[in-house]
C-alpha cells in the first residue's frame, strides 16, 4: 500500500494570492490586483463589470495578500520543516514584463524568482512553476483585450523564452495555465477578458481558449528545446460530473458537462480538437479563427503530464430542480449523498479516486494532483492554538482515496500538492478567512492583523504523512 519512492509531496500557492508587493520591484499592474472582495467580485472576475483601476469603495486583497514578497524565506523554511519535496507556485507575469509587450524583461522580477528557487533547492525542494495562475498584465488587457487577441500568444512566448532560459537547472516542472477551463467561468480573472455589450460571449471565450491552447503548445516546444529535462503539464479544474439519476437524459447531460472541461485537456494531451467540440462549435457558429500552423503545433507538442485541482465532484440533473450546491467557481446540482464544507462545497473523497481513474483512462499520461484542500474558518483556542481536525479529516480521506487509485487501480501519479499550505487569499471570494493552510497567517478579510505565521495542528500531521510517504495518516 505504498506510493512510489520519488512521490512529490508538497503544497501549492499562486503569486496573486500570497505575494502582495503589487507595486514593488518594478512590477506592473495585473488583472488579479483589481479583483475586490465583496459583492462586486463576481461581476469583476466574470468580465461583466470593468474594473481597470483601484477605487476607494473597494478592498483589494491581492495588494498585500500575505506579503510573501517579503517573507518567502521564512515561509519556505516552514515548508521544508514539513518535509516538502515540491513547492508549486506561480510567476507573476507583470513582475517579469510589467507591461507584457516589452522586449526586455525586468531584472528585479527575474531575480526575485531566482532567489525563491534557490531557497527551495537549499532544502531539497523541487519548484513546480505555473507560468500563469490567472494573472495577466493590465496593459495587455487595456491595449489588446487580453487573451481574445491573438497577439497574446507572442507575448506569452516571450515570457516563456525568458523564464525557461533564465531558470534552466533551477526549475524542471512547469504548468502552462492554471485551471485553463476556468476561462469559461471566470473570464476576466482567468484570461483578462471583459465583454462588450451584445457580443457573443461564448465565441469570445473559445477564441481566447484557442489562443491559450496554441500558446501552451508553444511553451511545451520551447521548454523541451531549452532543456530536455523539462517536463510540462497542462492544468485543469477537475471533479467528475455525476448524473443525478440513471435517467439517460441525466447521464447524457453529465457527459456533456464533463466534456466542457475535458475539451481543454483533449487538445493539450491528445494534440487536436475533439470531434464533439468541432461539431458543437460549428452548430453554434463559434468555431475559433485558426492559423495554418496551429494544427501542427497542437499535434506536435502535447503536454508531458496532466495536472489538476480537485475540490469536489459535481452533479447534474435535467428535471428543472434548482437545488444547487456551490463548488470551485461554479455551482451544480446538490448531491444528497454528500456533506458540504462551510462554503457549501461538496466533500467527496471517493470522487477523487473516480476522477483520477476517469482522467487516467482517458489520457494514459502521468497525472499530478496540484490542488486539493478544505477552505474553513479557523478559530484559535484560548492558548492561541488551532486544532484543525476538520482539515486533517478532509485531507486524510482524500489521500486515502488517492492511495487507492494509485495502489489498487494503478493510476500513474507523480505527486500531490495540497492547496494553500499557508493561509492565503481566496480566489473565488477574495476572503482571507477562508483558510486552507497548515500555517496560520494573522490577517482578516479587511486587511487587519500582524501577518504573523503560526503552525496549526495539521502542520504536524502533514509532516508525518510526508515522512511516512503516505502510510501514516493518523
Ligand atoms: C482553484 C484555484 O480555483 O481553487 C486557486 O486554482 C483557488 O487559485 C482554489 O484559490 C480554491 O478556491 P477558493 O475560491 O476557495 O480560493
Amino acid at each position: 500500500m505504498k506510493f512510489r519512492n520519488d512521490f512529490l509531496w508538497g503544497g501549492a500557492t499562486a503569486a496573486n494570492q500570497c505575494e502582495g508587493g503589487y507595486n514593488e520591484g518594478g512590477r506592473g499592474l495585473a488583472n488579479v490586483d483589481l479583483c475586490p472582495t465583496g459583492k462586486d467580485r463576481s461581476a469583476v472576475i466574470t468580465g461583466k463589470l470593468k474594473m481597470y483601476n483601484f477605487d476607494d469603495d473597494h478592498f483589494y486583497p491581492a495588494k498585500v495578500a500575505i506579503d510573501m514578497y517579503h517573507n518567502f524565506k521564512e515561509d519556505i523554511k516552514l515548508f521544508a520543516e514539513m518535509g516538502f519535496k515540491v513547492y508549486r507556485m506561480s510567476i507573476a507575469w507583470s513582475r517579469i514584463f510589467p507591461m507584457g509587450d516589452e522586449e526586455t524583461p525586468n531584472e528585479k522580477g527575474l531575480k526575485f524568482y531566482e532567489d525563491i528557487f534557490e531557497e527551495c533547492h537549499k532544502y531539497g525542494i523541487e519548484p513546480l512553476v505555473t507560468i500563469t495562475h490567472f494573472d495577466c498584465p493590465m496593459h495587455l488587457i487595456e491595449k489588446y483585450g487580453g487573451w481574445r487577441n491573438r497577439k497574446m500568444i507572442g507575448f506569452y512566448e516571450n515570457l516563456c523564452n525568458v523564464i525557461f532560459k533564465r531558470y534552466k537547472g533551477l526549475v524542471k516542472y512547469w504548468l502552462t495555465f492554471n485551471e485553463i477551463n476556468m476561462i469559461l467561468h471566470a473570464p476576466f480573472m482567468g484570461a483578462g477578458i471583459c465583454f462588450e455589450e451584445g457580443e457573443n460571449e461564448e465565441k469570445v471565450k473559445y477564441q481566447a481558449a484557442h489562443h491559450e491552447l496554441v500558446a501552451s503548445a508553444i511553451a511545451t516546444k520551447i521548454a523541451h528545446e531549452v532543456d530536455e529535462k523539462n517536463k510540462v503539464g497542462c492544468m485543469f479544474a477537475a471533479g467528475s460530473v455525476y448524473p443525478y439519476s440513471c435517467n439517460p437524459n441525466d447521464v447524457w447531460e453529465a457527459t456533456k458537462v464533463d466534456r466542457e472541461s475535458y475539451f481543454f485537456v483533449d487538445v493539450q494531451a491528445r494534440g487536436k480538437y475533439p470531434n464533439y467540440a468541432l461539431k458543437e462549435m460549428e452548430r453554434k457558429g463559434i468555431t475559433p479563427t485558426m492559423e495554418e500552423r496551429d494544427k501542427e503545433l497542437l499535434e506536435k507538442y502535447p503536454v508531458d503530464f496532466i495536472a489538476f485541482s480537485y475540490y469536489n465532484s459535481r452533479c447534474v440533473r435535467t428535471d428543472n430542480n434548482d437545488d444547487l450546491a456551490e463548488g470551485n467557481l461554479f455551482a451544480s446540482a446538490k448531491n444528497p449523498y454528500l456533506e458540504f464544507s462551510e462554503w457549501g462545497w461538496p466533500i467527496d473523497p471517493l470522487g477523487l479516486r473516480i476522477t483520477l481513474n476517469h482522467v487516467y483512462d482517458r489520457y494514459q499520461k502521468p497525472l499530478f494532483i496540484v490542488e486539493n484542500g478544505l477552505g474553513a474558518k479557523d478559530i484559535p483556542d484560548e492558548n492561541g492554538n488551532i486544532n484543525d481536525d476538520y482539515r486533517i479529516n478532509y485531507l486524510r480521506e482524500h489521500i486515502k482515496a488517492m492511495r487507492d487509485a494509485v495502489v489498487l487501480d494503478g493510476v500513474d501519479l507523480m505527486g500531490y500538492t495540497s492547496w494553500g499550505p499557508i493561509d492565503l487569499v481566496s480566489a473565488g471570494s477574495g476572503e482571507m478567512e477562508k483558510r486552507y493552510g497548515f500555517i496560520y497567517v494573522d490577517r482578516d478579510n479587511k486587511g487587519n492583523g500582524t501577518l504573523k505565521r503560526s503552525k496549526k495542528k495539521s502542520f504536524y500531521w502533514y509532516k508525518k504523512v510526508i515522512a511516512s510517504n503516505g502510510e501514516d495518516l493518523n
